[in-house]
């Protein structure tokens, strides 16, 4: 198996006439070498649902290979083991404790699947090793975790790409060029939405044992101590403030980040939000099932809607994005995209549409395939990945401050610069994690 070194340092001759400005500085395994079949070596942290998808595409990258496998739920870490023995016929080390993984100076890099609670920390530490990171959206869960990630990475020079893998979807990227040619007049409004029917209403359940297998003190890592609820672990960990934010930090993330990278800003002025537990009130689930944030941007305002358990989105999409502008309306969703015509009157009194002959795109289905290939050429060049953890930080505030505007009903006025609610003062505690002994908020 090659090592870091043998990989990084073969990768140092693509970094020759690449833009300094876009370039990690430089690592000290940037000298060449010469071998073609060096390979990357990976390992996963988190392993379940989206750990899983994660590694079966990087896998797909040329010289690529996964060396071993993390979890804290001895079930999960099995049938992993005997999933990965049966799709690569090789058997993988298996770690409960990601810092001993992290210790194994043969992982180039890691991907970290596990929940948002865990992001930040397991980040800043994969970082602190030595490795370039693939994490999950959303980056964090409030803007001190998010701004202490991004330090990590600068500070050691770290590529991190982050799961927002439409970034690098061809026909996102289509779409978005469209938008910026000015074509659509100006944008006035912007619309990203997620209903989605298949993420059903969970039964109140009582608390129970842990299951046998589980290491649930360390599932829990920083979040607060409480006994077992089968509702808040695996996939439904989304609908609980402990770990997560709901649909709105879930499917927010991905569809506001791409009103952020189309219309090219980094955060609203203002957010105010509204919504509650109306499809279904005597559920389980914590976060609304039903929501809607509006943000004030200096020349254009955001709305985002979601509904859990229906799928009766806006444009007949269950998902999507909107650019609504003065000559027509782009819409996108992950299928593909069109545009919706205004139209004006011809001296004959008749309607045309503004906006003809657009040329546009469906998806490939290689979104998360391109997003690995780009994290994987990034490692080689030290570019900034497509989904640089900087921006995936602005999305993952701005998708919180959503979540602070519901809960405290206030219209927030924010300072991104500052990093502060400046109109109240209370909820700037929301921007802050308070850490379970005897894990610690990293201090850099
Ligand atoms: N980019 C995308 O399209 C996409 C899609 C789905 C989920 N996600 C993100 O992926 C993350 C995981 O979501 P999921 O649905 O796969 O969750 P999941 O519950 O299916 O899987 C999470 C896994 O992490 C493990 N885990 C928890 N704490 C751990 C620790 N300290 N060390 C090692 N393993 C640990 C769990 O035991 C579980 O196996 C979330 O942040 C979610 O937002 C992203």
């Amino acid at each position: 198996m090659a090592t870091r070194r043998q990989f990084l340092s073969n990768s140092g001759k693509l970094i020759m006439g690449l833009g300094a400005s876009s370039i990690l500085p430089a690592t000290s395994f940037s000298i060449l070498s010469g071998s073609p079949n060096e390979k990357l070596v990976i390992g996963l942290i988190g392993c379940k649902g989206m750990g899983w998808s994660n590694l079966q595409n990087l896998l797909r990258v040329e010289n690529v290979e996964c060396k071993a496998l993390c979890d804290v739920d001895q079930n999960v870490l099995d049938q992993r083991a005997a999933d990965f023995e049966e799709m690569t016929g090789q058997k993988a080390v298996l770690y409960n404790d990601y810092r001993r993984m992290l210790e194994d100076d043969d992982i180039d890099a890691v991907i970290i699947a596990t929940p948002d609670h865990w992001h930040c920390l397991q980040t800043v530490h994969a970082c602190q090793a030595g490795k370039d990171v693939y994490v999950e959206k959303p980056l964090g869960k409030n803007t001190d975790e998010c701004d202490v990630m991004v330090k990590a990475a600068r500070q050691t020079n770290r590529v991190v790409q982050v799961g927002q893998w439409q970034r690098s979807g061809k026909h996102w990227n289509d779409a978005i060029q469209y938008l910026q040619s000015g074509a659509l007049g100006n944008i006035r409004v912007t619309k990203s939405w997620a209903y989605q029917g298949w993420m059903e209403s969970i039964p109140v359940k009582p608390n129970q044992p842990v299951p046998e297998g589980v290491d649930y003190d360390s599932w829990l890592g920083p979040a607060p101590d409480r006994p077992f609820n089968p509702n808040r672990f695996h996939f439904n960990f989304r609908w609980y403030w402990d770990y997560a934010g709901g649909l709105m930090t879930d499917w927010g993330v991905h569809l506001i980040d791409i009103i952020l990278y189309g219309m090219n800003v980094d955060a609203p002025n203002t957010v105010l939000s509204t919504g509650g537990k109306f499809g279904y009130p005597d559920d389980a689930m914590e976060t609304p099932d039903t929501q809607q944030a509006i943000y004030e941007f200096d020349d254009f305002s955001m709305i985002w809607e979601h509904a859990a358990g229906i799928d009766g989105g806006p444009y007949g999409r269950n998902h999507g994005v909107a650019f609504i502008g003065n000559n027509g309306t782009l819409v996108i969703d992950r299928g593909g995209w069109e545009v919706i015509s205004e139209t004006e009157t011809d001296s004959d009194g008749n309607p045309q549409n503004i906006i003809t002959g657009v040329e546009t795109t469906q998806s490939n289905g290689e979104d998360l395939y391109n997003h690995m290939q780009n994290f994987v050429d990034c490692i080689k060049t030290r570019e900034r990945p497509n989904a640089d953890i900087a921006y995936a930080s602005n999305t993952a505030v701005v998708a919180n401050l959503g979540n602070i505007a519901y809960r405290t009903g206030e219209r927030i006025e924010w300072d991104h610069q500052a990093r502060k609610i400046t109109n109240v003062n209370q909820p700037n505690e929301l921007l802050k994690s308070d850490y379970r002994n005897p894990w610690k908020f990293p201090v850099l």
